[in-house]
């Protein structure tokens, strides 16, 4: 379900033409629907609402501080993986002891930052961070709660470089040293083991891989509980796959059947990172065409948009559905490349693509570009960044204003010797 769909031929974003969005802010902008945002998380809170849970929304996937406060309004907490990421979920109102930390080099300041704002647990990687956080805590006369990201040896089935859970991967303590590692933890007197944490990878289409995966975090748990630590957190990371053109992504209530059991069996609260299932399809990036191009070989369509500001494509060969955010009667469908302006081969939004055939001027659609789309974006060949703009019904809010030229040189200096 989402809230981007055509009315004879012409694309709404709830109760608004998308043309008319763009005739107000300009192109090429981010737009992103509140009701898709929160019918996604109410979706999600449905499926697991048999067991104990947490959502704490992956704030990487979408940052804005108002998708961050709607989150936190709709009742979800944050997964961060920064200080700047703890930063915004604070601002836009997250509940601390709602929010967790992860990533697998945090630095001395981001873990007192969070132990000074009383979040949640830290999702501790390695052995020498285990310390590290034990350090910090005492330093600060404080303990921190903490569960260990264990790597289960998982298989996700997704693209390499977002797959997270297999053993050559540079997350995660190898689930054979996870039981010493956390005998060491109970001991640390700046440390309370409270959970335990796994994220197998990202665009996870199928179930089987969470549920292999959880029997054995589930079973590390229970071994935990015997040896006397008070686990009561099990998080199971983020990952759940969705549609971007013709994938068979599975409901948030399918990937659950398989797992509620499994954790249910535990009595611990399940925390979801999740991310793109929220965020992905709630946004599209709107584009203008600026010329047609015929190649030697290939047909290019040169929109105002790039791999700057959406560089799933170039990065993971990602094929974002593209459609006419007006459909011309009559147009006939056209295989092309639709390329940004940047100076870089790899800088395409889709390639050998049939889309309608469009002219300068123009608006293209690049659907679910709402996670991982702005937050991934750059300044590359000093192009300044997008505005974001979020519907609510028959209202739209701009909920970032477009970079300017001064924004672009915003902190740097010419030295007066130089
Ligand atoms: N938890 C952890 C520890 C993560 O590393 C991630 C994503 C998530 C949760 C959220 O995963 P999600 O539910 O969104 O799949 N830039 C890539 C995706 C990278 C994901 C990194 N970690 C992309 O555009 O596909």
């Amino acid at each position: 379900m989402n809230d981007f769909v055509y009315r004879d031929g012409v694309l709404y974003c709830e109760e608004l033409k998308v043309s008319d969005i763009a005739a107000k802010v300009g192109t090429p902008f981010y737009l992103y629907s509140k009701n898709t945002f929160t019918s996604h998380l109410q979706h999600v809170e449905a499926a697991f609402g048999d067991l104990a849970h947490i959502v704490c929304y992956s704030v990487k996937a979408n940052s804005n501080v108002a998708i961050l406060s709607m989150m936190a309004r709709e009742g979800a907490g944050a997964d961060v993986v920064s200080g700047g990421e703890l930063y915004r979920a604070l601002k836009a109102g997250m509940d601390p002891q709602k929010i967790v930390f992860a990533g697998l080099g945090k630095t001395e300041q981001e873990i007192e930052y969070g132990l000074s704002e009383g979040i949640l647990m830290f999702n501790v990687e390695s052995s020498q961070e285990l310390m590290l956080v034990n350090d910090v805590a005492q330093r600060l006369g404080t303990q921190a709660s903490i569960a260990l990201r264990v790597n289960p040896d998982i298989d996700a089935k997704t693209h390499p470089y977002i797959a997270t859970g297999l053993k050559q991967s540079k997350f995660g303590i190898p689930l054979s040293q996870a039981m010493a590692e956390y005998e060491v933890a109970q001991k640390l007197p700046g440390l309370n083991p409270t959970g335990v944490h796994q994220h197998i990878g990202s665009q996870i289409l199928e179930p089987g891989p969470f549920e292999a995966s959880l029997r054995k975090v589930t079973n590390l748990a229970k071994s935990l509980k015997v040896l006397g630590l008070d686990i009561r957190y099990i998080n199971i990371g983020g990952g759940f796959g969705i549609q971007y053109t013709d994938e068979d992504a599975p409901e948030p209530e399918q990937f659950a059947a398989g797992i509620v059991p499994i954790l249910k069996e535990t009595g611990c609260t399940a925390i979801m990172e999740v991310g793109r299932m929220i965020a992905g399809n709630a946004g599209i990036l709107v584009t203008k065409v600026l010329l047609n191009k015929q190649g030697e070989d290939k047909r290019f369509v040169v929109v105002d948009a790039a791999m700057n500001d959406l560089i799933r494509p170039s990065l993971y060969q990602a094929n974002h559905h593209i459609g006419p955010v007006v459909y011309r009667e009559g147009a006939a469908e056209v295989k092309v490349d639709v390329v940004g302006p940047i100076c870089e081969s790899g800088d395409f939004l889709a390639q050998d693509r049939a889309i309608p055939e469009v002219q300068s001027g123009e608006l293209l659609a690049v659907f679910t570009a709402g996670a991982y789309g702005f937050t991934m974006s750059s300044n590359y060949n000093s192009r300044t960044r997008l505005p974001e703009v979020l519907v609510s019904g028959r209202r739209a809010f701009v909920i970032r204003r477009r970079e300017t030229y001064e924004d672009l040189v915003r902190g740097e200096a010419i030295p007066k010797d130089l």
